[in-house]
């Protein structure tokens, strides 16, 4: 990283964006908060402007239906083509069907049923833990971050967990659509892991049917309210969407926050001798480096957002607007001294690492639950935890995350 601050610009592409997002944000936020990309798009970083967007039901998630995107974005073309091919997931709906099917699924992921996980979780990561304890060390991804998630999600749906290879690459094919630097070749590769994933989901979806148990897949089979169901499109993209929700964003916030502990080995220590913190510790490591780091919505009137002199800025209806997560979680205007990682930060839980409104995550307290069981099962397991070697990110944007993580404890 260069020690100049950044161009006011959003470059995705730049591998000094890639690999710390945060001085660039920064530079757009002072700068420049509300920045026109072209005449159909524009990217938020001040925690207001965000917020209000994700909240607003004057804006959509459905891009495919609402953005006005040129008639030559080839890419654009060809996710409007796939979403009129296949269900659409609740993430891209908008309502009145987001509302009639987050009614359905909602209720597995109350506090109160997460809560029911928690014994077992706290068993996956001990098991993960005892393996590696006799090495004096493990790789946290491929050892704890990655494993302890997708267990719980394949406990969770009651689904096979010999496929777990497989499965992780579907799902980080599946995510790299999220990406803005999305490639045709890219909504190729998701297409031939859809292909694959559908009829393995399918299988086990029809056979659960006559059999059905105690299990989430069984409770959306069977999950009614005021009378209507999901269908078997609908189901097939929740059970999508939850393994790669599974898969993906709790790893990353396992390895983001075990790295971010690391090197405040302070605020490590100040966790590890203080279990008052676990309820809201994770919290604070998502504001610090969470793994979404934005997400979108279109405008479906013209909005008028405030520039850095206080002049206004009409946004068309259709725009793509990006709200970048991680820029409005570093916000000054709200969080004192953002840039440090301060575990006992009274308003932490104010961050949007997890959206807000009617998108806001349904897995919010599984993934605190899983994060926290997991790094607090660690850190007061062992007096001495160092990184071994250099941590490597994974080249994304949209989706943050470390992919490789050594560390040596006893
Ligand atoms: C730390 C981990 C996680 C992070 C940072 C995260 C982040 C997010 C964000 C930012 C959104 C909203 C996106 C938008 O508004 O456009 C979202 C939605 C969602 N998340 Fe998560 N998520 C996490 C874990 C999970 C888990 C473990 C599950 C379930 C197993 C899950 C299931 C979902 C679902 C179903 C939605 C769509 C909700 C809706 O549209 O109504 N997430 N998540």
């Amino acid at each position: 990283m260069t020690t100049d601050a950044p161009p006011p610009v959003w470059d995705p592409l730049h591998p000094e964006f890639r690999s710390d997002p945060y001085p660039w944000y920064e530079a757009l936020r002072t700068a420049d908060p509300v920045h026109r990309i072209d005449d159909y798009s524009v990217v938020l970083t001040r925690h207001d402007d965000v917020l209000r967007t994700l909240r607003g039901p004057e804006f959509a998630r459905d891009i495919e239906q609402h953005a006005a995107a040129p008639i030559n974005d080839l890419v654009m073309e060809r996710r409007r083509q796939r979403s009129e091919e296949r269900s659409k997931s609740i993430l891209n709906l908008d309502p009145p069907d987001h509302t009639r099917l987050r009614k359905l699924v909602t209720q597995a992921f109350t506090p109160k049923a997460v809560d029911q996980l928690r014994h077992a979780t706290e068993q996956m990561v001990d098991d993960a833990i005892d393996r590696a304890a006799g090495r004096g060390g493990m790789e946290v991804i491929d050892e704890l971050a990655f494993p302890v998630p997708f267990q719980v999600i394949s406990a969770m749906l009651d689904m096979p967990t010999d496929r777990a290879d497989e499965l992780r690459d579907w799902s980080q094919l599946l995510t790299a659509t999220l990406e803005p630097t999305t490639t045709l070749e890219d909504l190729d590769r998701a297409d031939v892991a859809i292909n694959e994933l559908i009829p393995y989901l399918f299988e086990i979806i029809e056979q659960r049917r006559h059999n059905l148990g105690n299990d989430v897949v069984s409770a959306l089979l069977t999950a009614e309210s005021e009378g209507d169901r999901l269908d078997m499109a609908e189901l097939m993209s929740f059970v999508v969407l939850l393994y790669v929700a599974g898969h993906e964003t709790t790893v990353n916030l396992i390895g983001n926050g075990l790295l971010a502990l690391l090197e405040h080995p302070d605020q490590l220590e100040l966790w590890r001798n203080d279990p008052a913190l676990d309820a809201s510790a994770v919290d604070e490591l998502l504001r610090f480096n969470g793994p979404v780091q934005n997400t979108v919505r279109v405008p479906l009137e013209p909005v008028t957002y405030t520039g850095i002199d206080g002049e206004p800025i009409v946004v068309d209806p259709g725009s793509i607007v990006t709200t970048c997560l991680g820029a409005a979680n570093r916000d000054p205007a709200l969080f004192d001294k953002p840039n440090e990682l301060r575990l006992d930060r009274p308003n932490a839980q104010r961050h949007l690492a997890l959206a807000s409104g009617i998108h806001y995550c349904l897995g919010a307290s599984l993934a605190r639950m899983e994060a926290s069981v997991a790094l607090t099962r660690l850190i007061r397991r062992f007096d001495r935890i160092e990184l071994v070697g250099t941590p490597t990110w994974r080249d994304r944007y949209t989706i943050r995350g470390v992919d490789y993580l050594e560390i040596e404890f006893n």
